[in-house]
């Protein structure tokens, strides 16, 4: 069979950036080192590359002090950390209808009560009929910038006016967006910005970032504790950033990989293809009939992520005969977001998740139209 047809990069991104695989090679063929420890020559070079990496993404980002650049074992381990290192239990804690249980599950093992925003249909958060009486008893807001279910891109920037207003942190969870929209969390009044590498962003998986504004580290608590190279002698973690929120081994490699990656971090230009795929994939499926394409009609209002319920057919078994038929790659069920299927009226059946890229082509789109159409 020819090459797969890979729809599946809401999940993970492939094919990574160009000179990524080779930069985590190097790194584990090449530098000896593990940083923040020995100050041997090649652990002072390796410590300033991973120095160059937390000002890039601090530029990329809009965040205004590098050292509030925290690396993380992934995006649920970061946001488990704006998280925990921030809610006490009997918080009350807004959120969108639409997270994904890296957001939810924190929040309900911390005993926080969830105060949902509605939605409209498409996912789409409706803040004008959000009604609160007193915005000092939330603690917290964590929101999803775009959906992994259908996409769909949330209002932040009236989000974070509101919020700001109310005097409440926004966490924005940028697992759908980092790569494809431009995202400045000053301008935003970001509280913390969660990114992971391996998405949009076309790095490697098992690396995400933590970004803070100054006030949310200073009030945040770590909640990962160990050796960071630095105070050994203090049974503490250092009150110092990244150091206070960074225990353990960073994820070298990755990070190299990552670095690389960023050489071709292009949001604007990824937005432009993705909206040409968007505006393709939608026309082909309009005419389909037996199908139910969540999300928002308008192209500019979501991301190249496209869930698809199939009223005749067994979702599971579509996926399947995507891969085993026609070489597509897709992903099925619930997308860890029972939530928002539920808000896009697709729980429990869930859908088939058809998600894109810079590398995909208009002729993959085309071949995945025609695949739904036979299979719809
Ligand atoms: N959260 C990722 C997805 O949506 C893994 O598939």
């Amino acid at each position: 069979m020819a090459t797969p047809i890979y729809l599946d990069n809401a999940a993970t991104s492939f094919p990574k950036a160009v000179g990524v695989s080779d930069a985590v090679k190097h790194c584990l063929d090449a530098v000896a080192a593990n940083i923040g420890r020995g100050s041997y020559q090649s652990c002072t070079d390796a410590g300033l590359t991973v120095l160059s990496v937390r000002e890039r993404l601090a530029k990329s980002f809009g965040c205004t002090d590098l050292r509030r650049v925290i690396f993380t074992g992934g995006m649920t381990a970061a946001l488990n950390m704006a998280i925990g290192g921030y809610v006490c239990e009997g918080d009350t804690v807004l959120l969108s209808s639409m997270e994904h249980n890296a957001v939810l599950r924190p929040l309900i093992a911390h005993g926080c009560t969830l105060l949902r925003i509605p939605s409209d249909d498409d996912g789409t958060m409706r803040l004008d009929r959000l009604a609160i009486d007193d915005w000092r008893a939330i603690r917290l807001c964590v929101c999803t910038h775009a959906s992994n279910v259908s996409g769909t891109i949330q209002p932040i920037e009236a989000l974070s006016d509101l919020c700001r207003a109310g005097g409440v942190p926004l966490v924005l969870d940028a697992a759908q967006t980092a790569g494809h929209l431009a995202i400045d969390m000053e301008r935003l009044h970001l509280a913390a910005l969660c990114l992971p590498a391996h998405k949009g962003l076309l790095g490697p998986q098992g690396l995400g970032m933590l970004l803070l504004s100054d006030a949310f580290s200073e009030a945040l608590r770590p909640t990962v504790f160990g050796g960071t190279g630095s105070q050994s002698h203090s049974e503490s973690m250092p009150r110092y950033l990244p150091d206070r929120f960074e225990a353990g081994t960073l994820n070298l490699p990755g990070i190299y990989g990552l670095s690389a990656a960023l050489d071709r971090f292009d949001p604007a230009t990824f937005r432009a293809h993705e909206r040409k795929l968007i505006r393709r994939f939608s026309e082909g499926v309009s005419s389909i009939g037996h199908i139910r394409v969540l999300g928002p009609k308008d192209p500019a209002a979501r991301v190249g992520v496209f869930a698809i319920d199939f009223l005749r057919r067994d979702n599971a078994s579509v996926s399947d005969a995507l891969e085993r038929d026609y070489g597509i790659l897709t992903r099925c069920g619930l997308h860890c977001a029972p939530e928002a299927h539920k808000t896009l009226h697709s729980f429990p059946q869930g859908a088939v998740r058809f998600s894109f890229s810079p590398a995909t082509t208009e002729r993959e789109i085309d071949a995945a139209v025609e695949a739904i159409r036979a299979l719809a």
